[in-house]
């Protein structure tokens, strides 16, 4: 048993209002809806409107995970951000969002790992909580892709979305089996030119667009996942029987079932929202997360599994107990 748990408490999620279908997409760039949903499961994205940024949408996830227990931004010790489309280069959309929740004694700061960044952010904050470094989290996925796709490029721009999820993060000092119960990070950046942004502020002068091998990726993904998970199994003493949901990054459809035949899980134990929401980078593990909650799926106590990969490359798994212990 652990010195401490760290409970994931609370889920809140925010999408733009703008929707871009298939069908709208084929009116500017030579693809058709059957394609894109044969190859990756995507029927529609939710994109940013002008003006709309990412520390806004980061603003109304993280509010709607604050209200769900009864919290507000004074009683939180530690934000962290996990986007690769900020604001601005700095500061960092951690502060800003800080300032706007009125959360004046929290640490906060971003950390990039693109897709992967969700499960970065989670372990980081685990790690900081479990030794002692705050009380209450905030952890962020947040992302404006649509700011960095080229949208002449067929094959990366029918693939991503906007949209922002938040979950909340307690320490419990009474030790149990609820909470964060292993984490595994890997990188590799030997695989950088498979998929990575061609701009940024000391290489060019613009921020760039994404450029991807998409089949490349793809090859890593089913793979690299799977192991991982099997890591992040044996480090919590579990195995697959013991897990109630698998809420993956939502990049494709075809990635997503083929993790779900590696695990061996049941179809209907795994949430899927690439559909609606494309992949949404950082945000698609806590979006996800937040649709199987609301809709009364995901229960308090059951066992999560998150699994992600990203530029990089970047890639992780985590397993939860989700909820807060009833007294
Ligand atoms: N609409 C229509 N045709 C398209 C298209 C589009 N949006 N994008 C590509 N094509 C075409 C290609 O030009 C190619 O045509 P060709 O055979 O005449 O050359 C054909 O479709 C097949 O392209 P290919 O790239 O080999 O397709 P694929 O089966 O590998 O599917 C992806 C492409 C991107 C859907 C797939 O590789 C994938 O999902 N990869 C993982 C990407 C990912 O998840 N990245 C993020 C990780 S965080």
């Amino acid at each position: 048993m652990p010195d401490v748990s760290v409970l994931m408490t609370s889920v809140g999620a925010y999408l733009p209002k703008k929707i871009l279908t298939n069908q709208d997409l084929s009116v500017f760039v030579e693809t058709n809806d059957e394609w894109i949903r044969q190859r990756t499961g995507i029927t529609q994205r939710h994109i940013v409107d002008d003006g709309e940024l990412t520390s806004d949408m980061a603003r109304e996830a993280a509010l709607k995970a604050l209200q769900r227990v009864g919290l507000d931004g004074s009683d939180i010790d530690l934000i962290i951000v996990a986007t690769t489309t900020p604001d601005d280069t700095f500061p960092s959309t951690a502060t800003k969002l800080q300032h706007q929740l009125g959360a004046t004694c929290a640490v906060a700061f971003d950390i990039q790992a693109v897709c992967a960044g969700f499960v970065y952010a989670l372990d980081i904050a685990d790690a900081m909580l479990r030794t002692g470094r705050g009380r209450k989290a905030i952890v962020v996925g947040a992302e404006s892709f649509s700011k960095i796709l080229d949208w002449k490029d067929r094959s990366t721009c029918v693939l991503f979305g906007d949209g922002a999820g938040a979950v909340i993060l307690e320490r419990d000092d009474d030790p149990s089996d609820w909470g964060i119960r292993s984490s595994i990070l890997h990188s590799d950046g030997a695989h950088r030119d498979i998929l990575f942004v061609d701009g940024g502020p000391s290489s060019s002068a613009d921020v760039g667009h994404v450029r991807m091998e998409g089949n490349k990726v793809f090859r890593h993904a089913v793979e690299k996942l799977s192991s991982v998970m099997d890591e992040a199994l044996a480090a919590a003493g579990m195995t697959v029987s013991d897990v109630d949901w698998l809420v993956p990054h939502q990049a494709n459809i075809r990635i997503i079932d083929g993790m779900q035949k590696k695990m061996q899980l049941p179809s209907d134990r795994v949430i899927r929202t690439v559909d609606k929401h494309a992949n949404t980078s950082a945000a698609s593990i806590p979006l996800a997360l937040s649709v199987a909650v609301n809709d009364g799926r995901i229960k308090n106590g059951e066992i999560v599994a998150f699994e992600a990969i990203g530029g990089g490359l970047v890639w992780g798994a985590a397993l939860v107990k989700y909820g807060r212990p009833k007294n």
